[in-house]
């Protein structure tokens, strides 16, 4: 595989509005990540990607854009952004935005404008239809609940929004729209951006048909109407030319709907596409037929299964993407881990998965502190458009307050979205102010300053295996064979090319297990943690986990 910087770097997600406030709003804001830069290049990361800092108002935190070329008012200006991106590159640090363009807001100039008639020029960079039998086009529903259609009074169409109705979709068929999109990005790309993370980009090319989901189609399903729709491929290839070509910059595009198959189309190198994609089987492995809501416990089992294919069919032919959880997702050690009993133990053994894995690791804020889910007593502590949706329609649905609430507190996107804790003080030493949404009450000891102090911390553990990472470039580029398939409780693999052979055992449960050095040439302990004296050579404690290398 051709070696490049994307591939061998560690990526840090920031979401800013809950990384830290400057200036005592309770909202975070690019001021306070300058304040933490060196913190950010103590991890030993190399690319950060930064949650959307466009301006905005807000109805999904950033993911509905007024205006592309503009900083959040509350996150401060473009000269910030100036000192932000100076500041990260001074560092070795590249900096990756958040390309949110299946959608914009209903806020931004563009579908003022489209809005205002059907003979409006800007009407066709919208998805307008009329009705059907006195209701909308047809009965495609909306990510967040409802229908996927939103009918406007004043011009007497209905607009397609495939997530909330202030977040109409662009309609990609309009090539103005297609340059005007690629233009904004060569903005940013001179401007010293380094990349992408292109929001739901398999959802950009609608069929033209417009047909119903089919029977037992999901909405994210590969197949769905919207989904790797007629023209995707043709869209991205262009905007690879006219947007990408010419600068050294990584893409990764979030990818619905993706089967490995789907993936190799859209990623495969020799594709000219896009270098990565965040798939979504893993984070689908304890839904309930599909459904985020109705969950189910995680089969390692399983679990082994869907890493392993991604693992091996990706190999030598396109790059992964590895993440255990993002600004969307549980906190990781909440959900595959156990939060309770061994939150240090199985924070590290999560963190050591993913950083001995193949592809590029994603590490979202506070993962490399153990931070946990929250559970806030009353809906009313809620932010995310997303659950407070699920919340009203899960109570109409005749689902009692109590099912509902637990749910939450497993599922909730406001568990990773709690601000960092940085110190045990007020407000976890986030903001002066009431910070917008409650910090997590296990911050009087989770936070950055305990963990600083403790050689045994989930921190410095991150930082020393994100140097082991580097060190040992089979991590980054060696083949993939798992070891022990069926063991309900122990994730071991082989990684091995670039001189090295590594055994990668992890212990994915609270009790005692076997390794799977049985067998094996001889081993050395390279790296690790566990619990010190209790586990013979072969044996792993809970939550231990350890890297060797075979003879
Ligand atoms: C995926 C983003 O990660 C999520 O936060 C957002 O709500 C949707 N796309 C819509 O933009």
């Amino acid at each position: 595989m051709k070696r490049s910087w994307w591939k061998e770097g560690v990526v840090y997600q920031i979401y800013p509005r809950s990384f830290k406030d400057s200036n005592a709003d309770g909202v975070g804001d690019l001021r306070g990540i300058i304040e933490k830069l060196d913190y950010i290049a103590s991890l030993g990361i190399d690319i950060v990607w930064l949650n959307p800092i466009y301006s905005s108002p807000n109805k999904d935190n950033g993911y509905d854009i007024r205006d592309y070329e503009n900083i959040m008012e509350e996150f401060g200006s473009l000269a910030d952004f100036d000192e932000l991106v100076e500041g990260f590159h001074k560092r070795g640090i590249r900096l990756v935005m958040d390309l949110v363009v299946n959608h914009s807001s209903s806020e931004h100039a563009w579908f003022k404008e489209s809005r205002t008639s059907k003979a409006s020029p800007k009407r066709d960079w919208y998805i307008w239809k009329k009705g059907v039998d006195g209701g909308p086009p047809n009965g495609w529903q909306a990510c967040f609940g409802g229908s996927a259609w939103e009918f406007d009074e004043g011009s007497g169409e209905y607009y397609l929004h495939l997530f909330a109705p202030e977040q109409p979709d662009l309609n990609w068929e309009n090539p103005e729209v297609r340059h005007n999109v690629y233009a904004m990005m060569r903005r940013w790309f001179r401007r010293g951006v380094d990349g992408f993370r292109m929001d739901v980009i398999t959802l950009l090319s609608k069929d033209p048909s417009y047909r119903e989901l089919a029977p037992g189609e999901g909405m994210f399903s590969p197949t769905a109407p919207y989904v790797y729709g007629p023209r995707l491929h043709e869209f991205v290839k262009e905007m690879r030319r006219e947007a990408l070509d010419g600068f050294d910059v990584m893409t990764v595009g979030e990818a619905p709907g993706t089967t490995l198959e789907k993936a190799l189309d859209l990623v495969g190198e020799e594709r000219g596409e896009l270098d990565m994609l965040f798939q979504f089987e893993l984070m689908g492995v304890d839904y309930i037929d599909g459904d985020k809501w109705r969950q189910r416990p995680i089969d390692l089992v399983e679990m082994k299964r869907i890493i392993e294919r991604w693992q091996r069919g990706m190999y030598g032919q396109a790059w992964n993407s590895n993440y255990f959880m993002n600004h969307d997702q549980p906190r990781s050690v909440s959900r595959f881990g156990d939060d309770v009993a061994y939150r240090v133990e199985s924070a590290k053994a999560l963190l050591l998965l993913n950083l001995s894995l193949g592809g590029t690791p994603y590490i979202y804020q506070g993962e490399e502190l153990g931070m946990t889910n929250v559970a806030f007593d009353s809906i009313s502590d809620y932010r995310d458009v997303d659950t407070l949706n699920y919340y009203k329609e899960a109570l109409a649905a005749g689902i009692s307050e109590v099912e509902a609430m637990k749910s939450i507190h497993y599922m909730s996107r406001d568990n990773a979205r709690t601000p960092m804790q940085w110190s045990a003080g007020r407000n976890a030493g986030f903001s002066e102010a009431r910070p917008w949404i409650g910090v997590n009450p296990d911050h009087v000891t989770v936070n950055v300053e305990n963990e600083e102090s403790d050689t045994a911390s989930v921190l410095n553990f991150t930082r020393a295996m994100i140097r082991f990472r580097k060190g040992h470039p089979v991590l980054v580029y060696g083949s993939f064979e798992l070891l022990a398939r069926e063991d309900p409780r122990l994730f071991a693999f082989l990684r091995e090319g670039e001189g090295e052979r590594l055994l990668v055992e992890i212990n994915m449960s609270g009790d005692f297990t076997e390794g799977a050095a049985e067998g094996l040439s001889a081993t050395t302990l390279l790296t690790g943690h566990g619990v010190a004296g209790v586990a013979t050579p072969r044996t792993l404690g809970p939550w231990e986990a350890r890297i060797s290398a075979l003879s």
